[in-house]
């Protein structure tokens, strides 16, 4: 029978000595019994664990319960038990594994022996190979599936942007969302209270009045910072792209959205010219809707280009008739087309900004565009609501998987 603690009620010396002899007696017997490092463990654990080990239950049952003038006696005895028992756990000796000597490697010169284990090593006893089962893995059930997302469709229109005109031989470079007034205004010819600001809807960061302006900030209210934040670090020539996120005080709509993307073009160069910027448009567009889109440039207004043009693609949806049969054809207004980007050649005065690292615009000459990813990738897919590309929900976003 296994040992259990007993309960004391006689807490007399005589008694006492006899509980710490019994208890003595039967984890000598159970050490004697101990086979090899497994049997140990348990062994080790049945006695000595801090949670409910038979030293643990003795201290519990005998020492709390007993009275107040027999405490003294009953706790000397309990250390007894307890420097005794880990005596006794301390020497139990089990085999051990020798270290490997060349010796059990077969020769091989020699044709390799029948493998039969190490004879050196204990077999593995019963209680081993229940231990080893128990905790078996069987590879080969089925794992935990997990399903694939996709790419969210605003992002996947992004990659095709950008790979569009990564395949022309620009580069891809980024910027802070949080910006600084100089560079989403004043670098980009935007003087201090000019009224062209107020197309932005800027939101600011509160609490910068004590600032002076251009270090004040603000959300970036679109891509163009990041011309001149490429331009200080980079000498001309340059081609790059400018992937992100802007955001503008527009209360949200079916077309508005207070947080979107856009995706900035620029190149500079000596001898860029107004060609160059059509062309380049021109092939964007149809690699990105096909190549049957024709392109149409209209003059525009931007304080950084000069000058500026708005691009007009014919509506993907109508194909430019303005009308989906007999219906009047929605996305265009019924115009046939549809606009997809502000560009023009960058202004003189932006050079200006960076003329110390290359950029004097009696040398060089450019041209940048913007264009807004969610619209397009509205039209794409012919979604009818911008808000449905931000709210999350799976319903919505599992139909682009
Ligand atoms: N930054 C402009 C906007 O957000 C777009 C633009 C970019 C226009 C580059 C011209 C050149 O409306």
């Amino acid at each position: 029978m296994a040992y259990t603690v007993p309960k004391l009620t006689d807490y007399s010396a005589e008694a006492l000595e006899k509980a710490v002899s019994e208890c003595l007696a039967a984890c000598e017997a159970e050490a004697d019994e101990v086979r090899n490092s497994a049997e140990l463990k348990l062994f080790r654990d049945r006695w000595m664990a801090r949670k409910n080990g038979i030293l643990t239950q003795i201290n519990e049952v005998w020492l709390k319960g007993s009275p107040k003038d027999a405490k003294r006696d009953a706790g000397r005895q309990l250390n007894l038990i307890k420097e005794q028992v880990g005596q006794l756990v301390k020497a139990v000796k089990v085999p051990r594994v020798p270290p490997l000597t060349e010796d059990y490697w077969p020769n091989p010169t020699t044709t390799a022996p029948a493998w039969h284990g190490r004879p050196d090593l204990p077999r593995l006893c019963v209680e081993d190979e229940a231990l080893i089962a128990s905790q078996r893995v069987d590879v080969t059930l089925p794992g935990i599936r997990r399903p694939i997302g996709a790419e969210h469709p605003v992002i996947r229109t992004m990659h095709e942007i950008v790979g569009v005109f990564q395949k022309l031989g620009y580069s891809v470079a980024e910027g802070p969302v949080v910006e600084t007034d100089y560079y989403n205004f004043e670098a980009l010819n935007f003087p201090p209270n000019h009224p062209a600001r107020d197309t932005q809807d800027t939101l600011f960061i509160a609490g910068q009045q004590s600032k002076p302006q251009r270090e004040r900030l603000l959300l970036r209210t679109h891509t163009s910072p990041v011309q001149i934040r490429t331009m200080e670090k980079m000498r001309p020539p340059i081609r790059i792209v400018i992937p992100g996120t802007v955001h503008r005080n527009d209360p949200p709509d079916a077309s508005h959205s207070p947080m979107f993307h856009q995706i900035e073009g620029l190149a500079v160069d000596t001898n860029i010219t107004f060609g160059d910027l059509k062309g380049t448009l021109d092939h964007a567009m149809k690699a990105l809707f096909g190549t049957s889109v024709k392109t149409h440039f209209r003059p525009s207004f931007f304080p950084f280009t000069e000058p500026s043009a708005e691009l007009y693609v014919t509506c993907f949806i109508c194909g430019g008739s303005g009308k989906r049969g007999p219906d009047p054809c929605r996305p265009c207004k019924q115009t046939g087309w549809i606009e997809v980007l502000g560009c023009g050649m960058v202004d003189p005065n932006v050079f200006e900004f960076v003329k110390d690292n290359g950029y004097d615009p009696k040398k060089v000459s450019g041209f940048a565009f913007g264009m807004g990813v969610d619209r397009l990738a509205l039209l794409k897919y012919g979604v009818d609501d911008i808000q449905l590309f931000f709210q999350g929900d799976v319903r919505f976003l599992e139909q682009f998987g």
